[in-house]
């Protein structure tokens, strides 16, 4: 049957649902996660996307990056461990992930922050194909979708799409004009139509459900209006996701953490012309601390 339903996601509701780390649990229990980002020219997001998703309570994190980009993103992460991939126009052309590694290796993927355009993202493909577990698909990495959209539909595994308007009006080739002025029936179109949760970012984000539940979310203001507060986005949903068995609580407890983080930025001294995405980031202990 397909629901109707729109939802507030309130702070009540991240109370009850956020997850609770046990005092015997050991770093395998919270989750192997695998970023593919970055760029020979984009080497600020796989940073912050590495970072958020440590501070979300990741257990092990592994970023996948251009081997042209290696040094200057590793002088900058010190908790991460490195696959390096092969390089084509300074962005990754090939991951060269082995199906062991696909099946065995990795409890979710994000991919997409700083990753470029410039080749053909066929690496995107076989991702989606030969691994059966979450997926995040960020940023460049939906243009990458975009030729392999039809893919979705059968993919063994949940897909989690987080566009802003502008890249949700490329995927379904409409106007961002049109996308802005019917957020929730698109969304909902779309994450039904390809049985993906979507998350639409923009003030009040909306989660739609692939079964078309809408939930959205109080948080957030205009500090976050600054390139790479969603490269820390996708690493604080990559991080909730392989914390609980329900998707949707974790996608929205992200977005609300994350515009939550601004709040107590800018209601604590931070002008909001002023937020860094690296701000984000660095205030997470205290904003995981209210909950
Ligand atoms: N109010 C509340 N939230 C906002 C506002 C606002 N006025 N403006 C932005 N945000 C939030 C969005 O909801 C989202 O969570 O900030 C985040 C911005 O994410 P992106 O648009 O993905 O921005 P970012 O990734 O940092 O931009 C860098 O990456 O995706 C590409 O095309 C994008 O080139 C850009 C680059
Ligand atoms: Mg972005």
């Amino acid at each position: 049957e397909i629901s109707n339903e729109r939802f507030l996601w309130t702070e009540k509701d991240v109370k009850r649902t956020l997850p609770v780390r046990k005092p015997s649990s050991h770093k395998g229990s919270h989750g192997k996660a695998l970023i593919i980002a970055g760029s020979k020219t984009m080497t600020g997001a796989p940073v912050l996307t590495t970072k958020a998703c440590h501070r979300l309570g990741a257990g092990l994190v592994t970023l996948a990056i251009p081997d042209v980009a290696h040094e200057v993103v590793a002088s900058q992460i010190i908790e991460a461990t490195f696959h390096l991939c092969s390089s084509k126009n300074g962005e990754i052309n090939d991951t060269h992930l082995s199906d062991k590694q696909l099946k065995d290796r990795y409890d979710a993927i994000a991919v997409g922050p700083g990753i470029g355009r410039n080749n053909t993202g066929s690496f995107l493909k076989t991702l989606l194909t030969d691994f059966q577990k979450p997926i995040i698909i960020d940023a460049d990495g939906l243009y990458y979708l975009k030729r392999y959209i039809s893919t979705l539909r059968t993919r063994g595994g949940a897909t989690i799409l987080t566009p802003h308007s502008g890249e949700f009006a490329f995927l379904i080739n409409e106007s961002i004009k049109t996308v802005e002025e019917n957020r929730f029936s698109l969304s909902k179109q779309f994450a039904m139509q390809h049985g993906v949760y979507l998350l639409l970012k923009g003030p009040n984000t909306i989660v739609t459900t692939p079964t078309g539940n809408q939930f959205i979310n109080p948080t957030g203001n205009s500090a976050l209006a600054k390139g790479g507060s969603g490269d820390v986005l996708t690493g604080m949903v990559l991080a909730l996701v392989m914390q609980q068995q329900d998707l949707q609580p974790a996608i929205s407890n992200a977005a609300f953490l994350h515009g939550k983080a601004a709040d107590i930025l800018t209601s604590h001294g931070f002008s909001p012309l002023s937020v860094l995405a690296s701000d984000l980031v660095e205030i997470m202990p205290q904003v995981l601390d209210r909950f």
